[in-house]
């Protein structure tokens, strides 16, 4: 079943050309023609270079910005111009996991009232109370439920991701949107959490848009790829096909790019591989 349809999805932002503020403005299109479908339950890998138009098209994906044109179709629906109540479901339903976990969570509130936030944005109280709902959240992403009343700087950047998809999860969506979620992170810790995305999606079987520049992370846990080049999408296929029988010139340059970039990631995600494996 098709969850999400984006169809010929097109963002123009309004810049100043080269030439610095006396130039004259012109519109720059940061996505170009996109269309794609997530279906329900599956992961769909979002890969290019910086400024390729990814978290561009993943905001309009989650109507955080609106599309200059084309069209947005959730569960039957269309969502484009969709406001009120509506809008409302929307945004219920799809959720936005960030690069960045310590800029998106507010510092001054505990994990409890964060994660609760989402729900109390709706007036609705968790069942069993907040305190509650917020233990059982922490222990769902695999943080000590006894800390649900510290703050986000006393974690570790591995541990605030957590409480950032912790969040993402307390209203129940159908689609996560991870936007470089473990970009910013250590290997190790980058294992982690992927595991961590995968045993969750398993758990509620919602779906993923994952958005990566690291192909080695994205082969993890991808069962679709797009491959975003200026704008477009050059290439769209199930991840054995990118990867192994690329169609398009510059998939084939980015993947040849990748054990150059670094090769230790690559002999540590065999590894890791092969571990998996041998543990079924
Ligand atoms: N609000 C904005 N105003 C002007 N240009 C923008 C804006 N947001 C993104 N861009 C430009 O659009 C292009 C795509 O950006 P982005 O979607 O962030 O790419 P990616 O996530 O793949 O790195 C970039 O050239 C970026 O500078
Ligand atoms: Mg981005």
């Amino acid at each position: 079943m098709t969850l999400l349809r984006v169809r010929d999805v097109t963002k123009q932002f309004i810049t100043r050309g080269q030439g610095g503020f006396l130039a004259p403005k012109a519109p720059f299109t940061a996505v170009d023609r996109v269309s794609f479908d997530v279906e329900l339950g599956e992961t769909l890998a979002v890969v290019g270079e910086s400024g390729s138009g990814k978290s561009t098209t993943a905001r309009i994906a989650a109507r955080l910005l609106d599309p200059t044109s084309g069209t947005l179709e959730f569960e039957d629906q269309d969502i484009t111009r969709a406001t009120g109540k509506q809008l409302a479901r929307f945004r219920n339903d799809v959720q936005v996991v960030f690069q960045d976990p310590f800029s998106s969570l507010n510092p001054r509130y505990t994990v409890e009232r964060i994660v609760t936030a989402p729900l109390a944005y709706q007036g609705i109280s968790p069942k069993g109370g907040g305190r509650a709902f917020s233990k059982e959240l922490m222990e769902r992403v695999g943080l000590n439920p006894d800390h649900s009343t510290r703050y986000p700087s006393q974690f570790s950047g591995g541990q605030a991701q957590r409480i950032g998809i912790a969040r993402a999860l307390a209203v129940g969506p159908k689609l996560v949107i991870c936007d470089e979620a473990v970009s910013a992170l250590d290997v190790s810790i980058q294992a982690q959490i992927l595991e961590l995305l995968v045993r969750l999606q398993r758990e509620s079987g919602f779906s993923y848009i994952f958005i990566a520049h690291d192909l080695a992370v994205v082969r993890q846990i991808a069962q679709r790829v797009a491959v975003m080049n200026k704008g477009r999408i050059v290439e769209l296929g199930s991840r054995d096909q990118v990867f192994d029988r690329p169609q398009d010139e510059y998939t084939k340059t980015l993947l040849a790019a990748v054990p150059r970039i670094n090769p230790e990631w690559d002999r540590r995600r065999r590894l890791r591989e092969q571990e998996r494996m041998q543990s079924r």
